[in-house]
């Protein structure tokens, strides 16, 4: 068992976002499995990367004003802090802009498309005329073609679900300009995924997929392979495909290479064998941790393009269903779309830790954070059973034996029944089944505090013949608590390490034999983890709102009022300040102070509520410039989402006046 050699991937974020809650469902499920095979002592890598190519990244660079490079470093550095905090604990952490990944993408393609397995033809897209650029669906805007709906994307409709293509679209828009979009032809290059059919149909039956994702696939492979478009025309930020100037990578292409790029540069800077763990005939295991809406990626394209390039394919890909909170989508309106930061800055990650251990099941179900579970869950199983065993005991040793536990072990037999639940356990966290190994654990957390409740030391300490006992009971209890804390490390490893400094012990590894502390020194006792304070869950939930309500609801010309606090300029060089011009200006209904404003500002066309119908008549304003806030985060509110703020100033009521820049101004100009 020990000569197994694994290589373990997590999906790879995008960097165009933070890390939120239901990333961490997926991390926190792969670090744990990791962190059990390398306290079994088995030579486990865990990597991951930065997921950076694609237009999204490319255009928010741009509305920045920075380079993509300098955008993909900083986010690549606020994502490996969060995961950091939440000890997740990847051997390497790299980005899909790297040489690695370059050199990897190309002669993945170059395999291909020399065994013939790449075809090129020349298609008709959506085309920006304006901004020179081909147009993804989620960058065209128009009216919903089934239910009238504006403002939907170029894919599906956000208000009637309807799914569509971007030719369907009434009164089309690009999102990034505004202008209408074009129809223009480009060759791409597919990858003919159906040359692979035989062998997924084989692929996808042998073992390597959860039963549930083998049925979905088996649907996907009767409805038949389509060809793959993996070609994207300039400007796109990713790799130049060989050979094909002006073309680029797909972003999907290059992705999961990601995960190879990674283990070279720590192959690279640990001298391991890179071909040991992605021959053809390695022996090594490879096993991808997903969510379940990328199974397509992972499950089809990857193998085939694996294979196809005489690469190994995955031994498994283990899908995870999605996170809901208290049941529902997470949404910013009322405070459930939680980000890694948010919940770090008031409560302990390993509540956290625990708490999607304790729900997480080897299948592709959706787990549900529902915070009232969370805190009595931690309350009772971590706070009331597990730390509570070494916080009953400690006191008497310390106090009563200056931190000596006994000689002898008070009952032999309870402690070998903890060591033999280790194979029970190991295999639930073998096989994912956290959930079930959990509760197994807390199972014997409650025998532990039985065996204390039935001994009574409390009783015993007042009695002046029972020193023995009293020892030999509390240091009982202390053996039972360190083989429990065993079992939870790979969940809990800083509490893990904490209980280690206490017991004054050396870092454990998985226990299958194991002999008590006896006659052996430990340190005095600290509180190992305290209550969820369920304050701290309300100001998560209050600092994860969308406050546009608030604003909106504020009494009248509150936007106005004088600040009388100065900001430095690094504050001011904050705000995205922009020309704007006024497409479209709409009464809300149901509101007496909002106007919707469709805006034009530069490289977008952005929907703004401002609250100044008593100023202004819709008519007013349309085709005007004036000057908006365009990186404000976007705000759900009761009537949509607002993406910025219109500047206007004035007193209220109908003395509230727009800010207006002179001739010559355009669209897009900003503030310097
Ligand atoms: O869905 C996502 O967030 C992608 N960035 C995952 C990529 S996984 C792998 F293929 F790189
Ligand atoms: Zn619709």
């Amino acid at each position: 068992m020990l000569d197994r050699k694994i290589l373990v991937t997590s999906a790879l974020p995008y960097a165009n976002g933070p890390i939120h809650l239901g990333h961490l469902v997926e991390y926190i499920q792969t670090d744990i499995w990791v962190r059990f095979q390398k306290q079994r002592g088995i030579r486990c890598y865990y990597v991951c990367a930065d997921d950076t190519h694609g237009t999204p990244i490319m255009l928010r660079a741009d509305r920045e004003g920075i380079t993509p490079e300098a955008l993909i470093a900083r986010i690549s550095e606020e994502h490996q802090a969060d995961f950091q905090a939440f000890s997740v604990a990847f051997d390497n952490y790299h980005s899909t802009h790297s040489e690695e990944n370059k050199v990897f993408s190309s002669l993945i393609y170059t395999r291909l498309r020399d065994a013939g397995h790449i075809s090129s033809r020349t298609i008709t897209q959506a085309y920006d005329p304006v901004k020179e650029m081909f147009l993804p669906d989620r960058f065209i805007k128009g009216e919903c073609p089934k239910c009238g709906a504006k403002d939907q994307y170029g894919d599906s409709c956000e208000a009637c679900g309807a799914t569509y293509s971007p030719t369907e679209l009434k009164n089309a828009v690009s999102a990034i300009s505004g202008e209408k979009p074009i129809e223009k032809e480009s060759v791409h290059y597919f990858f003919n995924l159906a040359d692979f059919a035989d062998m997924l149909s084989a692929w996808t039956h042998d073992g390597h997929l959860q039963p549930e994702v083998t049925n979905k696939l088996a649907e996907w492979l009767s409805g038949g392979l389509q060809q793959w478009d993996i070609s994207r025309d300039a400007p796109y930020f990713g790799f130049e495909i060989p050979d094909a100037p002006g073309k680029y990578f797909y972003v999907w292409l290059d992705a999961p290479i990601g995960y190879m790029a990674s283990f070279k540069n720590l192959c690279d800077k640990q001298g391991l064998d890179f071909n040991e763990f992605w021959a053809k005939n390695s022996a090594a295991e490879l096993y991808h941790f997903i969510g379940k809406d990328i199974i397509y990626f992972h499950a089809l394209f990857w193998p085939a393009m694996l294979h196809g390039a005489h690469l190994r394919t995955p031994t498994a890909i283990f899908a995870h269903g999605f996170l809901t909170v208290n049941g529902e989508k997470m949404s910013k309106s009322r405070g459930t779309f939680i980000t890694a930061r948010t919940y770090l800055e008031h409560l302990n990650p390993e509540y956290l830790r625990y708490y999607f251990a304790a729900k997480l099941s080897a299948g592709v179900d959706d787990i549900d954070l529902n915070f009232d579970d969370f805190s009595q869950r931690v309350n009772s199983d971590l706070v009331g059973k597990v730390v509570n065993i070494a916080s009953r005991c400690s006191g008497f040793i310390s106090k009563r034996f200056a931190g000596r536990l006994s000689g002898h072990c008070a009952e032999p037999a309870l402690f070998v029944e903890f060591i033999h639940a280790n194979a029970s356990i190991a295999e639930q966290y073998e096989s994912r089944e956290f959930g079930k190994a959990m509760r197994e654990i807390m199972a014997l957390a409650d025998k532990a505090n039985q065996y204390i409740d039935d001994k009574k030391p409390w009783l015993l300490a007042k009695e002046d013949d029972k020193d023995d006992e009293l020892q030999a009971v509390c240091s009982m209890g202390i053996n039972l608590f360190r083989v429990l804390v065993a079992y939870l490390k790979p969940v809990l490893p800083v509490l893990a390490t904490e209980a280690e400094r206490f017991l004054n012990i050396a870092p454990q590894t998985w226990v299958d034999t194991l002999q008590p502390l006896l006659d052996h020194a430990i340190n005095p006792f600290k509180p190992l983890m305290t209550r969820v304070d369920s304050d701290k869950i309300a100001a998560i939930v209050e600092a994860s709102k969308d406050n546009l309500e608030k604003t909106v609801n504020q009494p009248k010309a509150k936007h106005f009022e004088a600040i009388a606090d100065t900001i430095n300029f690094d504050d001011f060089a904050k705000l995205d300040l922009r020309i704007a011009k006024i497409i479209n200006a709409e009464s809300v209904d149901g509101s007496d102070k909002l106007l919707k404003l469709t805006v034009d500002i530069g490289d977008e066309i952005r929907t703004i509520f401002s609250g100044i119908k008593t100023a202004y008549q819709p008519e007013q304003l349309q085709g005007r410039l004036t000057l908006v806030i365009a990186n404000l985060a976007p705000r759900k509110m009761r009537f949509g989402v607002s993406e910025g703020m219109v500047l206007a100033a004035g007193p209220g009521e109908q003395e509230i006046w727009l800010l207006q820049p002179d001739e010559g101004a355009v669209a897009g100009h900003k503030v310097n």
